[in-house]
């Protein structure tokens, strides 16, 4: 299959990348580098540097002619959004109604769309299910759930199927760890250093941590012909670990006793979270096959070859 990934040298596009060669699907990735890194990418992959509001995208489309396109491309961080929201709102949804428009004019099978548990808002009930109510609180929230309504209505117009996947917090490596990264990746790089991990609030608030692999693998399984033309599934591992416990588990993967240091909860931050994945595994087939004490492993060791070893001057 041809295929084309957006986002693709990010870190969640890139584990997508990797599943879709192994496949044996002939892969295209668009990214603009602004966040995602060459070197995420293996040999035999084209890579358009460019953005997706680059006027030559339908050219891309023309030569890539891609049957289904995965598309993770974003402006990924909720505080850029809620200081610059126009700069948001114009990547994530001008952006991606580009891209919708450059799919009809190719022919393109399916999207199959990263959005976010996000769109959700406060929960009501816990674990969250599809049909809770969409009340996002940041604009990076309400972009991720208009490009979920501007596919809806790509379907029922011109019959461009789609997949929708609500990521929960996805972690794994390749991940940014700076600024404002997934907080596993924060604890990961600073615990094989044996840095003390920051804690804000009391670390009882719970998120719902999703192994990048199995998310990859819900991307793949979700292009797949025989599902219905529309689909709106979870993609989270349905359990909530509160931030205490993840620190603990890190430090515990470690090896060592790291401090953990407390700071003030961050205003506006959510106190739980977890994403009902029945449907998931209904529909798609999937579940998270990782467990978080092996996904973190598999983290750390990798932040653990990203440490430059300090040599000693002679
Ligand atoms: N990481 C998570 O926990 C999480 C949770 C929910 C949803 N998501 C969504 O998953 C997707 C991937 O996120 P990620 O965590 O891998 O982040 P990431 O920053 O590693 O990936 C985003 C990629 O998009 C590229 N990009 C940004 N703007 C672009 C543009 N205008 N044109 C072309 N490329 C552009 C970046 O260079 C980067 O490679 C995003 O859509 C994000 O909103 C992520």
């Amino acid at each position: 299959m041809r295929v084309l990934v957006t986002g693709g040298a990010g870190f969640i596009g890139s584990h997508i990348v990797d599943k879709l060669l192994q496949a044996g699907h002939r892969v295209a990735v668009l990214d603009d580098l602004s966040t995602g890194r060459r070197e995420n990418l293996p040999r035999g992959v084209h890579l358009y540097p460019q953005s997706l509001l680059d006027p030559g995208l339908p050219d891309l489309f023309e030569e890539v002619e891609p049957e289904v396109v995965f598309h993770q491309a974003a402006q990924v961080k909720v505080s850029r959004s809620l200081s610059d929201p126009a700069f948001d709102a114009r990547t994530n949804i001008e952006g991606s109604i580009r891209l919708l428009e450059a799919c009809r004019a190719t022919g393109t099978r399916k999207v199959v769309y990263a959005s976010s548990a996000a769109v959700y808002g406060e929960p009501l009930t816990l674990p969250l299910p599809e049909d809770h109510p969409l009340t996002p609180l940041s604009p990076y929230g309400l972009s991720k759930l208009t490009v979920e309504r501007y596919l809806a209505l790509y379907y029922s117009l011109y019959g461009l199927k789609y997949a929708v996947l609500r990521y929960a917090n996805v972690y794994g490596p390749r991940q940014d760890s700076s600024g404002e990264g997934g907080v596993v990746a924060i604890f990961a790089a600073r615990a094989v250093r044996g840095k003390p991990l920051v804690i804000y609030g009391d670390g009882t608030q719970t998120r719902d941590f999703v192994y990048v692999e199995d998310v990859a693998e819900a991307n793949l399984l979700a292009a797949r012909e025989d599902l219905p033309g529309q689909l709106v599934v979870n993609v989270g591992g349905g359990k909530e670990c509160s931030i205490s416990e993840l620190a603990a588990t890190c430090a515990r993967l470690a090896g060592c006793d790291l401090p953990r240091i407390h700071q003030a909860a961050r205003p506006g931050e959510i106190k739980r979270s977890a994403l009902d994945n029945r449907r998931a595994r209904e529909v798609l087939g999937w579940q998270p096959r990782t467990p978080l004490s092996e996904g973190l492993r598999r983290t750390l060791d990798w932040y653990r070859e990203q440490v430059v070893p300090v040599v000693p001057e002679s």
